[in-house]
């Protein structure tokens, strides 16, 4: 008789080598063959001690993980997982879903199972929104595929960027009523120390645009004094860049918030370097960017926001931030070799700014939506209950 598959819900563990650690390990495990498979390495897979530290609960949100075993008791074989995330300050309604199934695994109902089950879970705690991203690499076809996609793509309402429905993660997420609501263009460029010539180049000239800003950076927290500034610049990341068919609450920063994710920073050995843009005559900080690089992946950097103020655009102070901040991380981080970064497939600045920057395009990110109020409990049939799953 085939071994059932069961479905249980991990507690979230504390450490890697306390309960549940093994487990997490495992299921990090599956999400790195996943990486491998679709992208061709695994360096969007951050390390398991970056992760553990990720997913502690917080003021500002939870996780759940809901996993597929095979067989019986303590011996049984993880074969699929879902991480969830449930913000709590905002956007209380919905839930970020990350799923993975073991490839041996896949095409048996396993993923639909898992999401019914994750569907579930949210509806009772009044999650009614279920956010799924998938990722597909463009490395073969490269900046042209970025442009031109093959046929059998999906494109999003605004008809920014494709995603491509062979992929099993669209394909999933398609099948299952999601909405393609975004589509980021992912982009990598590889750096070194030869670049800081150029980099300062076009620092230089970016700054020819804007002469009444001075650059400062640091890698650690922000200065006590620029907290209220810097709070109100990161929160725009969330109204600012385009957005395509989601739909959201915006995040409220302030000093609390803050310092609660840099000592989630600090606790995952991230270290992160930031450059903003300090105007003269106000003193006032109006632009900033981030990089960071995760313990374990002292290689790798990635792009977390950049963002100018509005009263301030159309000074290249976009360009000159970012330019700096990848000669500061050459500083400070000399092992770094390649960046990555996302943007919507509509942010055409943003875009240019980072091919000016060396980067070119890697992969095509969709951002789901399904809104499962009050469809889900009744789609049970759309949702995967197959026999003997
Ligand atoms: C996406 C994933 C979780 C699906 O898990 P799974 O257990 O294979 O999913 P299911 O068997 O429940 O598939 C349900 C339906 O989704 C669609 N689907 C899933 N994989 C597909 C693929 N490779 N090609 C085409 N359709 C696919 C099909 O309609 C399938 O129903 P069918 O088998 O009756 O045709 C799995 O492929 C995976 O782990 N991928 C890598 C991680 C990932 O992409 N995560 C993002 C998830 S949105």
């Amino acid at each position: 008789m085939p071994e059932p598959t069961t479905l249980q819900e991990l507690a979230i563990p504390t450490t890697l080598d306390g309960p549940g650690g093994a487990a997490f390990s495992t299921i990090r495990g599956l999400f790195r063959q996943a990486g491998i498979e679709e992208l061709g390495h695994d360096d969007l897979v951050t390390g398991d001690s970056v992760e553990i530290a990720r997913i502690q609960p917080s003021a500002y949100g939870r996780h759940l993980i809901q996993v597929a075993r095979r067989g019986q008791g303590p011996e049984a074989e993880i074969i699929g997982a879902a991480v969830v995330f449930l913000p709590s300050a905002e956007n209380r309604q919905s839930a970020d879903v990350d799923l993975v199934v073991a490839t041996r695994w896949r095409r048996q109902g396993v993923g639909s199972r898992l999401l019914r089950r994750v569907a579930d879970r949210c509806l009772e705690r009044g999650r009614t929104v279920l956010n799924l991203y998938t990722g597909v690499s463009l490395d073969h076809g490269g900046e042209e595929a970025a442009d031109r996609p093959v046929e059998g793509v999906l494109r999003p309402d605004s008809g920014a960027g494709w995603i491509s429905l062979d992929a099993p993660g669209p394909a999933f997420a398609h099948r299952h009523g999601f909405t393609l609501g975004l589509v980021d263009r992912g982009s990598r460029a590889g750096i070194g120390i030869d670049d800081d010539a150029a980099l300062a180049s076009l620092e230089e000239r970016a700054s020819a645009s804007g002469t009444g800003y001075v650059l400062e950076s640091w890698t650690g927290p922000v200065p006590d004094d620029d907290v209220a500034d810097y709070c109100r610049i990161i929160e725009r990341m969330d109204t600012d860049p385009p957005a395509g068919g989601l739909s959201f609450e915006p995040s409220r920063w302030d000093g609390p918030r803050l310092r609660t994710m840099e000592a989630r920073r600090r606790n995952q050995g991230t270290t992160s370097v930031v450059t903003v843009a300090r105007e003269l005559a106000s003193g006032h900080l109006v632009a900033y960017t981030e990089l960071v690089v995760f313990n374990g992946q002292d290689h790798l950097a990635f792009q977390e926001g950049t963002l100018v103020l509005p009263e301030h655009r159309g000074h290249r102070l976009g360009l000159r931030i970012k330019a700096s901040n990848h000669r500061r991380l050459l500083q400070a981080l000399p092992r770094v070799d390649r960046i990555y970064t996302w943007n919507a497939a509509e942010n055409s600045y943003m875009l240019r700014v980072n091919e000016a920057l060396g980067f070119s395009p890697s992969m095509m990110e969709g951002e789901w939506a399904r809104t499962g109020d009050p469809a889900w409990p009744n789609d049970r049939m759309a949702l995967g209950t197959r026999p003997g799953g």
